[in-house]
């Protein structure tokens, strides 16, 4: 496998991944419009090139509340991360830690926070869902904390699931779903061998309390569908502020009246986000919605964004657009699913490397100089 960059991983990760899970990763919503228009938009933001400004030392570390970190970037929250590769979302924290960067688990992983800790320690983020059964979301909660979670990402951009076409045609759900499943498997042995074998449970570990031992793929898309709640109204937040004193960061916010209502209820961060364009197709790119909502809130709370992050240098778009960090999706999904632990420590390589190039040719010495005066 040679990879020269980012983008390589994508193509690594789609020969080895059985097509049901390679679209899953790869698609959006709908025509997938703010997909496209999430990596578009964002290529097109234009940078100043100046030179000869002596740049020989500078530095990419920042600190996110309260924890300094190497470059201002975290592994965000992604759904069934252990499919990708055998216990993908441990391989996945453990490339992180090693970095010195922070690792999201999503609700919905493979391994359990608890799996995640014991063998990746470090600063993992725990993200949460909405979820109907209250009293489950406290238990997750309360686990949370006992498992030392860094941060909780409270993603509010999926009151209901976003319909993503894609998986009706390749298998993840749809007609026949679970015996084309197989077939894809038996066509892609080395995906087979390592998840399908040997990467075993293949439960969604944080729910295991409320799905029992059948929280297989099925289920997920089921649970999916049935336990998120489109009842979830602002004040609902002052109930998950109350009960976790950690740094508070809520996911999926597009427009500056949200992120004035997330600093109001006591949030310490948002996360400016379309969910990677697989909630609602047609809303704003991260990269157009971002400049506004830091405007209004960047004084209030830390402002953290993803959607089309494909590169270091959509990094320093991002952080010149107004975000002070990035959370990365599919860039290391792809890498993990290619590479596994290694693949993900390449990629945060490569990331680094080409902050540090646009860094350089732009004049800004420390993540602090990126901001608009940067672009052209
Ligand atoms: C996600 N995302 C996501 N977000 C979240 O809060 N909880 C989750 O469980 C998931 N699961 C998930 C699965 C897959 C396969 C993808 C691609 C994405 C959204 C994710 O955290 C992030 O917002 C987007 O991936 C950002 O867009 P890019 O960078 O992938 O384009």
């Amino acid at each position: 496998m040679i990879i020269s960059s980012t983008l390589d991983f994508r193509d690594a990760a789609r020969r080895r991944l059985p097509p049901f899970l390679f679209h899953y990763a790869d698609g959006g919503a709908y025509a997938e419009e703010t997909l496209r228009r999430n990596v578009a938009d964002l290529s097109d933001i234009a940078l100043r090139q100046r030179v000869l400004r002596n740049m020989e030392d500078i530095t990419l570390s920042t600190s996110l509340f309260g924890a300094a970190m190497p470059l201002p970037v975290v592994l965000g929250p992604i759904g069934i991360g252990g499919m990708f590769r055998r216990r993908g979302e441990i391989q996945a924290a453990r490339a992180a830690h090693r970095a010195g960067l922070p690792f999201t688990l999503s609700t919905v992983s493979i391994c359990s926070l608890t799996e995640v800790t014991k063998a990746a320690p470090g600063p993992n983020w725990f993200q949460l869902y909405v979820i109907r059964d209250r009293s489950f979301m406290r238990d997750l909660l309360a686990t949370a904390r006992e498992q030392g979670a860094k941060a909780l990402v409270f993603t509010v951009d999926m009151p209901v699931p976003g319909a993503r076409y894609r998986d009706a045609h390749s298998g993840m759900s749809g007609p026949y779903a679970p015996a084309r499943r197989v077939m894809q498997a038996v066509t892609h042995p080395r995906w087979a061998w390592d998840v399908g074998l040997n990467g075993r449970p293949h439960r969604l570990g944080n729910l295991e309390p409320v799905l029992g031992k059948a929280s297989g793929l099925n289920d997920y898309i089921g649970w999916l569908g049935s336990n998120f709640d489109p009842s979830i109204a602002w004040q609902d937040l002052d109930w998950i502020r109350s009960e976790w004193d950690g740094p508070l960061i809520i996911k999926g916010i597009l427009d500056p009246e949200d992120a004035r209502e997330a600093a109001a209820i006591g949030a310490d961060g948002i996360v400016v986000s379309n969910h990677g364009g697989r909630q609602l197709d047609g809303v704003l790119s991260s990269a157009r919605a971002l400049p506004a909502i830091a405007d209004a809130v960047r004084d209030r709370l830390t402002v953290l964004a993803d959607s089309g992050v494909r590169s270091g240098l959509d990094v320093v778009r991002m952080l010149a657009l107004g975000a002070q960090g990035v959370l990365l999706g599919r860039a290391w999904l792809y890498a993990m699913a290619a590479g596994g632990e290694a693949g993900v420590t390449q990629l945060l390589t490569l990331i680094e490397k080409e902050m540090r190039v646009a860094m350089t040719l732009t004049g800004a010495r420390s993540i602090g100089e990126i901001d608009r005066s940067i672009l052209a």
